[in-house]
């Protein structure tokens, strides 16, 4: 491990190092540790108090990602669907990697997890906010038999992933908006970016990224272009400890994967109704430049958006959709 992370790792605890303490546990000098201190500030963006006489101290303690913590966390009969575990400090984008992986033919099954990405992408173009050592970057490789056309209802069978592991950890009011973003109070807390390649009539090869919120500040947020929010301001969720919520994520979505092979939206189509916040409400719906407004009326068999206009309901299966301003 690079010599900077493992003074993070030390000043994880939130208190007081010196230098002198850190230069000996690394066995290098102080001006060193003074030189990795410039690169925590600047590439991992991570806020350090340096006061005379005490040394370093970070300004909010971080619970870091622990790999055996986590893997061991995990039900035993849902590990059983993962291949690898690889947890990252600082990445482009955890999607990004995997697509690559998954070209190089790695088998279905394999996580990535970040602490920080540099190009963490959301959907539709947007870049997704990725600060060191908080929130929640990760990404399942997962391979199918189906064609890619038949996978279209997977991106919302993962929401369900998702709300499983929130409700198993008493986190309440939050829900899902179409096709997978998870709201609470209207405020976007997490969303799904799923990839896929492949044949035309399959085999195909799915790379499912999360990013969920878990702390963000506000200066962290500003570049954030929709209202946002994070676990530590939902109910039930301030003290879920990180590894604890990765882990229930993980043995959800492994689930939600696999069994999608065997029976696609199905199983999960009345469980997304009941999670749907805008069902039956006046709702406009942008697909690139064109807008168009309607009552959502629920999702159909293969995941797509039914919108209510003017007494007849269509079918879509792109785009955003936001409540209709009043
Ligand atoms: C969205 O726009 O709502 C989807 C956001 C998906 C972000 C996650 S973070 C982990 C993975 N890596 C990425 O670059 N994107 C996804």
């Amino acid at each position: 491990m690079e010599i900077r992370y493992q003074i993070v790792r030390m000043l994880s605890d939130g208190r007081f190092h010196s230098g002198e303490a850190l230069a000996a546990a690394f066995g290098v000098s102080r001006a060193a540790i003074w030189k990795q201190i410039g690169h925590i500030r600047e590439q991992l963006g991570l806020d350090l108090f340096a006061v005379r006489g005490r040394g370093y101290r970070l300004a909010q303690p971080l619970e870091l990602l622990e790999k055996e913590l986590i893997f061991s966390s995990i039900p035993k009969e849902s590990r059983r669907l993962l291949s690898k575990l690889e947890i990252h400090h600082r990445i482009t984008s955890t999607n990004s990697y995997l697509m690559e992986l998954g070209a190089k033919g790695v088998d279905s099954g394999c996580v990535s997890l970040a602490e920080q990405q540099h190009a963490g992408r959301g959907r539709r173009g947007r870049q997704w906010i990725s600060p060191y050592g908080s929130n929640i970057y990760l990404s399942i490789l997962w391979r199918y038999a189906l064609a890619p056309a038949d996978l279209t209802g997977l991106s919302l069978a993962v929401g369900i992933g998702v709300m499983r592991s929130l409700e198993a950890l008493g986190v309440r009011g939050v829900g899902l908006k179409w096709p997978n973003d998870l709201l609470c109070g209207d405020r976007k807390l997490a969303g799904l970016l799923l990839e896929v390649t492949g044949e035309q009539t399959g085999p195909s090869c799915v790379v499912l990224g999360l990013g969920f919120n878990t702390l963000l500040t506000e200066t962290q947020g500003a570049d954030i272009d929709q209202p946002w929010t994070d676990l530590a301001h939902v109910p039930g969720g301030r003290d879920i400890p990180r590894n604890e919520l990765v882990a229930v994520l993980l043995g959800n979505l492994l689930e939600v994967m696999a069994g999608f092979e065997r029976e696609g939206l199905a199983p999960f189509k009345a469980e997304w109704q009941r999670h749907d916040l805008y069902h039956g409400k006046a709702v406009v719906l942008q697909m690139g430049t064109r807008r168009i407004e309607g009552i959502h009326s629920g999702i159909d068999s293969s995941g797509a958006l039914l919108l209510e206009e003017n007494g007849e309901v269509k079918v879509y299966h792109g785009g955003e959709v936001s409540l209709r301003p009043l």
